[in-house]
C-alpha cells in the first residue's frame, strides 16, 4: 500500500499557548519552536500577532530562528489583522498567513453580527489581501462543523478562488463525530476542492474526547493536513494530540496508510520540554507520553511482557524516545541505587517499603531485561505511589535501567 503524506501543522504555540496555564515567554516559545523543528513538524503556527505584542514578537522570532519549517501567523479578516500577521512573518523563510472567520449561523448572529453575504465578502477580501503578502495562504472556517454545509462550501469556494491553497475545517467546539466529520470532508472534497490543487486541513478540539478520532477519520476521508498540539494542550479540553495522531498512523499503518515527517523518537523529549516550560504534567495514563504509558502493573501483564513484549505492548518505549539509562544495580549497591532512583522520581520510601520494593524489583529483574522507570513505579504499593511529589527527574525523560542483573 503506498503511503500518502500528511502535513503536521503544530499549533502548540498559538492555540495551545492561548489556553489557561499554558503561557510561555519569548525565549520559551523559541526553545519550543526549535524542538518542534527537530521533531519534524511541517508547519509551526507561532502566534496571533494582532492579539498582543508578545505574540507578534514570538512570530517574528520563530520566523527568524526556524528556517526549515513553514511558519504560520493567525489573523482575522480585517486589514489591520492581515497586515500585522504579514509584518511579523517578514523574516520567515517559508511564511504562511492563516486567516479565519466563523461560518456558523450562531457565530454570525451573536459574535460577528454579520450576514452570510458579508462573511463571504470578508473572506474574499482577507484572502486576496493576504496573497499580496504571502504565496501561501490558509483559510479557516471557524465552527465549520456547526455551519450549514451548503454555506460552508460557498465560503470555502470563495477562499480558494481568492487564492487560498489550504482550507481548514475546524471542529472549533469539539462537537462532531468521526463518521459525520468524515462525510463532511468527503463533501468538501467533492464539491469544493474537486481537481484543484488545494489541501484540506482539519483542526479538532477535544471537548468530547474525540479530537484524535475525528482527525484520523478526516485523514481517511481525504484531509492531508492535521492541526494538533503537543500533549494535546489548547482551548478548553484542548486540541487533538500530535503524539497520538502520529503514533496511531505509525502503529496502525495497515489501516492508515499515511506517513508524516515526524521523528517519533523525539516525541517524548518534546512532550517533556513542553511540560517543563508550562509547569504542567500530562495525566499519568496519557497515551504515548504519560508516565504510565508503558508500565505493566498487573502480574499477569508483567508475565506476558516478559515472555514477549508484544503480548501487551503495541509499540516500544524506544520508538517514542524513552531513552536508556546506564545505571546498573548490583548486589551491594542494589537497595541504595534503587532508593536513589525512587527519590529522583519523587517517591521517598520508608526502609520497609524500600525493602519490599527491592524484592519485587529483583524478582522482576531476573525475568525482564529492560526495566523502565514506569516498571519501578508499578512495583510500589498504591499507598506509596500516592505520596508522589514532582521532582526534576520526572521532568526529564524517564530512564531505562539497562544491564540489570544481580551479581
Ligand atoms: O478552533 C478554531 O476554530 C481555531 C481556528 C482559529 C483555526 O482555532
Ligand atoms: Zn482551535
Amino acid at each position: 500500500m503506498s503511503q500518502k503524506r500528511i502535513a503536521i501543522f503544530d499549533t502548540t504555540l498559538r492555540d495551545g499557548e492561548q489556553s489557561p496555564g499554558c503561557s510561555m515567554d519569548l525565549p520559551e516559545k523559541v526553545r519550543m519552536a526549535r524542538q518542534l523543528e527537530t521533531l519534524g513538524v511541517d508547519i509551526i503556527e507561532a502566534g496571533f500577532p494582532i492579539a498582543s505584542d508578545g505574540d507578534f514578537a514570538a512570530v517574528e522570532a520563530v520566523a527568524s530562528e526556524c528556517r526549515k519549517v513553514t511558519v504560520a501567523a493567525l489573523c482575522r479578516t480585517s486589514e489591520m489583522d492581515v497586515v500585522r500577521a504579514a509584518t511579523a512573518l517578514q523574516k520567515a523563510a517559508h511564511p504562511r498567513i492563516h486567516t479565519f472567520v466563523a461560518t456558523s449561523d450562531i457565530h454570525l448572529e451573536f459574535k460577528l453580527k454579520k450576514s452570510r453575504s458579508e462573511v463571504i465578502e470578508m473572506t474574499r477580501q482577507a484572502v486576496s489581501m493576504a496573497r499580496n503578502y504571502a504565496e501561501e495562504v490558509e483559510f479557516s472556517a471557524e465552527d465549520a462543523t456547526r455551519s450549514d454545509v451548503e454555506y460552508l462550501c460557498e465560503v470555502l469556494d470563495t477562499a480558494i478562488s481568492a487564492g487560498a491553497s489550504i482550507i481548514n475545517i475546524p471542529d472549533t467546539v469539539g462537537y462532531t463525530m468521526p463518521s459525520e466529520f468524515s462525510r463532511l470532508i468527503q463533501i468538501v472534497n467533492e464539491r469544493v476542492v474537486r481537481d484543484r490543487d488545494v489541501v484540506i486541513s482539519v483542526h479538532c478540539h477535544n471537548d468530547l474526547g474525540l479530537g484524535v478520532a475525528n482527525s484520523l477519520a478526516a485523514v481517511e476521508a481525504g484531509a492531508r493536513q492535521v492541526e494538533c498540539t503537543v500533549n494535546g494542550i489548547g482551548e478548553r479540553a484542548g486540541n487533538a494530540s500530535l503524539e497520538e495522531i502520529v503514533m496511531a498512523m505509525k502503529v496502525r499503518a495497515d489501516k492508515l496508510p499515511f506517513e508524516t515527517a515526524i521523528d517519533t523518537q523525539q516525541l517524548y523529549a518534546t512532550s517533556r520540554l513542553l511540560s517543563t516550560i508550562i509547569k504542567t504534567e500530562v495525566q499519568p495514563n496519557k497515551a504515548i507520553v504519560g508516565r504510565n504509558a508503558f508500565a505493566h502493573e498487573a502480574g499477569i501483564h508483567q508475565h506476558g511482557v516478559i515472555s514477549n513484549p508484544l503480548c501487551y505492548e503495541i509499540m516500544t518505549p524506544e520508538s517514542v524516545g524513552v531513552p536508556a539509562n546506564s545505571l546498573v544495580l548490583g548486589k551491594h549497591s542494589g537497595r541504595h541505587a534503587l532508593g536513589l532512583r525512587y527519590s529522583e522520581l519523587g517517591y521517598s520510601l520508608r526502609p520497609a517499603d524500600l525493602e519490599a520494593a527491592y524484592h519485587r524489583f529483583t524478582d522482576l529483574a531476573d525475568r525482564k531485561k529492560r526495566i523502565y522507570d514506569q516498571d519501578l513505579i508499578a512495583l510500589l504499593t498504591p499507598a506509596t505511589r500516592a505520596d508522589w511529589v514532582p521532582t526534576a527527574a520526572v521532568t526529564e525523560a524517564p530512564r531505562r535501567i539497562a544491564g540489570v542483573g544481580l551479581m
